[in-house]
């Protein structure tokens, strides 16, 4: 109990060093990706209190004039738009320059598609198959400005390789 506590108080980065050997034996356990997804969407939002958390996945099309796009996975927290095509929005740019995006203010990103009038800050981390190719995308958003930082981007970058 006193070291749940301790955690639960500690800095976000002990928070992070807590949280990614649970997810590890979660995701061990469980082939499943939209399983593992929904689990570890909930054990983020539910540690740290995020406005938004959730995955959007890389899905083929077929008859469009794009053959890919991003479709809303596992989340947690309000309604949020469903697909994203490639270089749209935070997520689209994640994908299409596949790399982390920490964005302190979302106003103040061109083409930010803005799901919640409340979300002020957020990071988008890629997830790789084994070819290296981006396969979905881990999505953050907080209802505080520059909520996200490099120590986010590291940790989040590490839970995103176990998926
Ligand atoms: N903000 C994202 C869209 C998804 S919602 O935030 C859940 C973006 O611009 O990519």
């Amino acid at each position: 109990m006193a070291e749940h506590l301790e955690i639960a108080n500690g800095s976000k980065a002990d928070k992070y060093a807590a949280l990614l050997p649970q997810i590890k034996s979660i995701v061990e356990d469980e082939h499943d990706l939209i399983a593992c997804m929904a689990n570890v969407a909930s054990m983020l939002h539910e540690t740290f209190g995020f406005w938004w958390t959730g995955f959007y996945r890389v899905i083929d099309l077929q008859g469009a004039g794009h053959t890919q796009e991003l479709v809303l996975g596992p989340f947690q927290g309000p309604l949020a738009c469903t697909r994203i095509r490639k270089g749209r929005g935070v997520c689209g740019t994640a994908w299409a320059e596949d790399q982390t995006m920490v964005v302190p203010d979302v106003n103040q990103f061109p083409g930010h598609i803005a799901c919640s009038s409340a979300s002020k800050s957020e990071i988008v981390v890629p997830l790789h198959n084994a070819e290296g190719h981006v396969t979905a995308v881990l999505d953050i958003d907080s209802d505080q400005f520059a909520t996200f930082d490099e120590t986010d981007k590291l940790w989040l970058e590490k839970i995103a390789e176990l998926l």
